[in-house]
């Protein structure tokens, strides 16, 4: 992707995507579609975009997500709550670990991708010598030694702050507590990967698997979710291994030791040295001559790829020179003196068994292709979207077809196109539902001509409101951990896999209600191979609605979220695959989604252990009842409002402060003083004064603040009171794009300790904070010679500090 237009689109994709999977969509029609994304497609799409913007710096915005979020791994964590087991809880929430700052701020690499490429940035070092290695698939992380002893262990997080996994990290079977060899220095950051071999997730996969754990996409999301289990003990159990690369911070005086420790002067001699202190190095890692030395290594890489005990996305170029690292220096993210080449994308046949559509929260009706699962490039694929009828056509994909798959630029699977070949003449032609296959509303356009077809059942259509409940828990609404696309479903459509418990009855299997198998039996006298076949879907369907009748959903509209009580939430079952013992393969169980399964009646009728609101569920009750409280953006967000996204609802409520304030503004001016905010404008304005103005919005407003939601900011003076002061009088402007900060997030910050953000620079500006890409604002900065801050500099004010 050499042209910048290209790369736009492909960074709005991304973007979109990103966006998607944090259950945060603002697309400009503010239209959603089903999460059909893995962490580590998620994870990847970020890296994916991050590079994007590296190589095309022009295409970073504020709002952008690698400007809001940096570690997706530290947001979107697999934490405990996921495999504690019971109830329909999901991982989420805010981070249950420490904060730790990197003595060195942890960088990213710059990724190429074809040998052209690599021979220019040969050609930029100017470089004879360099070292190759293998880029592994994992986490990185940063391991302080104090004179040699283990002291700390901390994720990358947004690089220069991340999270404190030491007692995690210390379970890690080849990490040594303390380094062999020596002299050690007093203080050194060890920078690696952790990451879980190939073999050992494999076993570790089939394990959960046959427990009836969830299992992972692949060994970099296992690696990651296991590193940030709350409890050690837990990430002791999973294969971690560590690999080092590199060093950050380092301090050399040895405390009372006669031998003083000298750095090595290149990279190689620090990987030698690492090795001699006991800390595992990446193997197969080699010192080659230049561009042509690296790019046969690449090569033979290569061929090797699907041998090596590892995941590996790519190769890693470093200059061997130390000093000639230094003197080459960094960019804002990335060293100019090392940089990634990244494989090409794997293609791969499989089976498209399927194609099955999904209404998204907007009720958007996306096709997807349902296949047999398939390792792409290092993880499980089993669904790709086919984003609308006219594509499936477009591509002449047929349900039953061998189609060639692959990651689009790493992250999306995609369905490229049949293979024709391969075909037998029994394939079948998809054709787009002509009604919402949830609630069975005719589906259309929203407008004319447009290719994407919608359920108008915006309030009642549970695929909608279960889209809409998930979206109101995501990080990016109210961050309800424990309220997840399983949870959602339960409260608002628990029927939805009802016909998952008809097809096992059919294939002889098991449905399993409360630790008793049913099984669908020919009536007497009727041989079961004679049996009439529409009597016999008749008899399971019979069977079924007798045995799991057809269920109310506790939630009919997300107004009564704040009103569920666990008696709500005592019946309500959903169906799932059963595990367990004496289960089969295709066996379905009716289990309680928030209650607990009673212990097997006695002989006497009695039971041991009745039903009771498991731990997840009275947890995310809780959740919801602390939701309540909630900063106004996040229920603004959570409301489901076409085109308010988080940057229109962040803006919207530091203007006014309250849901009342906002209605009040609309009955006195209309749309004038909203459409004003920067941010907003008339579409949005609109927008939200619309979806007031209507029964339902209404309604759920109202719901909400009968159970207590206050809808309202805490008054700015309060918080003004808790931040010290620290800007005070100093004036500053912010410009281009700023690490850690969104434009709106770091005009809150200088307010928030006193100081006045403006947004043009003039000679009564103090400073000017420029980041990436900053314009026309830094240029006259300069021109009028007011002084220019970085990100570190403004910190340093903001925290009490003084500039020399
Ligand atoms: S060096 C300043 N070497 O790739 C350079 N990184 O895309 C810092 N990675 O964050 C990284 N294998 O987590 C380096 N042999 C290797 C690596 C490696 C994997 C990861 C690392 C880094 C990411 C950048």
């Amino acid at each position: 992707m050499d042209h910048l237009v290209d790369a736009e689109k492909r960074a709005g994709e991304l973007r979109q995507m990103i966006a998607q999977a944090r259950g945060v969509y603002y697309r400009p029609e503010g239209d959603a579609a089903e999460p059909l994304y893995s962490d580590a497609q998620y994870d990847a799409a970020v890296r994916e975009l991050r590079d994007l913007e590296a190589r095309f710096p022009q295409l970073i915005s504020p709002d952008s997500p690698t400007q809001t979020v940096e570690e997706p791994l530290a947001d979107r964590g697999e934490v405990a709550a996921t495999e504690s087991g019971g109830g329909v809880g999901e991982a989420g929430g805010a981070s249950a670990f420490a904060p730790v700052v990197h003595g060195e701020r942890m960088l990213s690499l710059e990724d190429v991708f074809d040998f052209d490429e690599v021979a220019a940035w040969g050609e930029r070092v100017g470089a004879t010598t360099l070292t190759a290695e293998p880029k592994i698939d994992g986490l990185a992380v940063s391991i302080t030694y104090e004179n040699g002893v283990l002291v700390q262990a901390a994720t990358r997080g947004d690089g220069r702050v991340g999270e404190d996994v030491t007692a995690q990290a210390r379970t890690i079977a080849n990490l040594p507590a303390s380094l062999a060899g020596g002299p050690h220095p007093a203080h050194v950051e060890v920078r690696g990967e952790v990451y879980i071999p190939v073999a050992e997730f494999e076993q570790f996969n089939a394990a959960r698997a046959a427990a009836g754990e969830k299992t992972f996409m692949n060994p970099r999301n296992a690696a990651a979710g296991s590193l940030r289990q709350k409890d050690a003990a837990q990430t002791a159990k999973r294969p971690l291994r560590f690999l080092a690369h590199g060093v950050g911070a380092l301090r050399l005086e040895t405390a009372g030791d006669d031998a003083a420790f000298a750095p090595p002067p290149t990279q190689s001699g620090w990987y030698a040295l690492l090795a001699a202190w006991g800390l595992p190095t990446i193997p197969g890692t080699r010192v080659v001559s230049g561009s042509a030395g690296a790019l046969d290594y690449i090569r033979e890489l290569g061929e090797e790829r699907a041998l090596l005990p590892f995941l590996i996305d790519g190769v890693v170029l470093k200059v061997d020179g130390l000093a000639e690292q230094e003197e080459l220096g960094l960019t804002s993210r990335t060293p100019r003196w090392a940089v990634a080449y990244k494989y090409p994308p794997q293609e791969v046949h499989t089976r498209l068994l399927d194609i099955a559509v999904d209404v998204g929260r907007t009720g958007r009706v996306t096709p997807y292709g349902v296949m047999e699962p398939v390792l792409v490039d290092g993880s499980m694929v089993a669904r790709a979207t086919l984003h609308n009828g006219f594509e499936v056509a477009r591509k002449d994909v047929r349900i039953g077809d061998t189609v060639v798959l692959r990651k689009a630029g790493d992250v999306i699977p995609e369905i490229l196109g049949p293979v024709e070949r391969a075909r037998t003449g029994h394939e079948v032609v998809f054709v787009m539902p002509t009604n919402c296959p949830a609630c069975g509303a005719v589906l259309a356009p929203t407008n004319e001509g447009e290719k994407d077809l919608r359920c108008p059942n915006v309030a009642l259509c549970p695929a909608q409101l279960r889209g809409r409940v998930e979206h109101l828990a995501s990080r990016g609404a109210l961050d309800v951990e424990g309220l997840g696309e399983e949870g959602a479903r339960a409260l608002t459509n628990p029927d939805a896999n009802r016909q998952d418990a008809v097809d096992a009855l059919l294939r002889g299997g098991a449905l399993w209600i409360d630790r008793e198998a049913h099984y669908l039996r020919a009536p007497e006298g009727v041989d079961p191979a004679d049996w009439d076949v529409a009597e016999r879907t008749a008899a399971a369907h019979a069977l079924l609605d007798r045995l799991a009748p057809v269920q109310a959903a506790p939630l009919t509209s997300e107004a009564g979220i704040f009103h569920l009580t666990p008696e709500d939430l005592r019946q309500v079952r959903i169906f799932r695959p059963a595990v367990g013992k004496g289960a089969g393969e295709n066996d379905v169980a009716w289990v309680r989604a928030f209650w607990t399964t009673p212990s097997a009646p006695r002989k006497d009728g009695s039971v041991a252990k009745p039903s009771e609101l498991s731990k997840s569920a009275a947890a995310l009750l809780a959740n919801l009842a602390a939701a309540r409280t909630k900063e106004l953006w996040r229920f603004l967000v959570a409301l489901s409002i076409r085109h308010v996204g988080p940057v229109a609802a962040h803006a919207l409520a530091a203007r006014f402060g309250s849901l009342a304030a906002i209605e009040e503004s609309i009955a006195l001016h209309d749309l004038v003083e909203l459409a004003d905010v920067e941010g907003v404008g008339p579409i949005i304005a609109a927008s939200l004064r619309d979806w007031l103005a209507t029964e339902r919005g209404q309604q759920i407003i109202a719901a909400w603040r009968e159970a207590g939601v206050e809808l309202a900011d805490a008054p700015l003076a309060e918080s003004e009171e808790a931040a010290p002061q620290t800007l005070a009088g100093l004036t500053i402007v912010a410009t281009g794009a700023l690490q850690g900060y969104t434009r709106d997030s770091i005009g809150a910050t200088i307010a928030l300790h006193g100081g006045k953000a403006a947004s043009s620079v003039s000679k009564k500006t103090d400073y000017v904070l420029a980041g990436e890409k900053a314009g026309s604002k830094l240029t006259k900065a300069q021109t009028l010679g007011v002084r220019v801050i970085d990100e570190d500099e403004f910190e340093v004010l903001r925290s009490g500090g003084t500039l020399d």
